[in-house]
């Protein structure tokens, strides 16, 4: 049958790369829209745009068969409906991107866990989320979120740059780490932290996995040659903050 995929206009490659890592095929974009023969079921293509945060519309033959408007999808998880919340917590929408990102199907770390949002959107996936923060306080409030929710997940009170101590043979991490301004550094500066969180990622995840993260667009960040960089897109947050997301393969 042939599908066709209306994007989200928030950044048309983006949405067009998740779509890609849900599908498992590259595609082919027109503008706003991308247009596939697949050997799917309906049903199972909507299950595929449930699980998208990108993909706006779907028609088969014309006929429209699932969209996005008046989507309630993540409203029950918003920030104002946890026990928890921080300034710095992540929307579930853009959670659930950073996963899709990764292509996750069973099991997902995020070293800087903070509030759980990404914990959560993975359990409500189906995927065994495990997490860990620097801060106690924060390691806590990833513990009363996801109980919240009745989501299952693996906490630890780490360093991120230090995950082998505790984590290995991990199939995805997806991750928000600090910026600097509303959540803690803890005494680091942000031009060490990220390359040496990437090298103790690098050690605990497998062969061939992916880690997506949000990064501030300012921050210099050198990739060094044991990554394949997948790609990187422009997020816009709000007035002039910008942010960059990344998604990496561990080779
Ligand atoms: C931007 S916040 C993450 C917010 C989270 N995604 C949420 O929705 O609540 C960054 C988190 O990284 C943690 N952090 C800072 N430095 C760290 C480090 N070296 N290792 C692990 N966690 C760290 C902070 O405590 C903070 O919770």
């Amino acid at each position: 049958m042939i599908y066709i995929f209306k994007l989200s206009g928030e950044n048309y490659k983006l949405a067009k790369f998740e779509l890609e890592t849900l599908l498992g095929r590259k595609l082919r974009r027109s503008k706003d829209t991308v247009s596939i023969d697949l050997a799917l079921s309906l049903k199972q293509v909507i299950a595929i745009c449930n699980r998208s945060s990108m993909v706006q519309k779907c028609y088969v033959d014309g006929l429209k068969v699932w969209a996005a408007k008046s989507d309630k999808r993540f409203v029950a998880r918003s920030p104002k409906k946890k026990p928890k919340t921080h300034p710095a917590m992540l929307k579930p929408k853009l959670a659930r991107l950073l996963i899709n990102l990764t292509g996750a199907k069973k099991e997902l770390l995020d070293p800087f866990c903070g509030t759980g949002s990404i914990l959560i959107e993975a359990g409500v996936l189906g995927i065994k989320p495990s997490g860990s923060d620097i801060d106690r306080k924060m390691v806590w409030y990833s513990e009363l979120n996801t109980k919240h929710f009745n989501v299952k997940a693996t906490l630890r009170h780490l360093d991120a740059t230090e995950l082998d101590t505790v984590f290995k043979n991990v199939g995805a991490i997806a991750c928000d780490p600090p910026y600097g301004r509303s959540s803690t550094l803890a005494g680091k500066k942000l031009a060490e932290l990220y390359p040496k969180f990437l090298a103790s990622a690098h050690k605990v995840l497998r062969k061939g996995s992916r880690l997506a993260m949000i990064r501030p667009h300012y921050l210099k960040l050198r990739i060094t040659n044991d990554w394949k960089k997948l790609g990187e897109f422009e997020w816009y947050v709000h007035g002039g903050l910008t942010r960059k997301i990344l998604v990496l393969e561990r080779c």
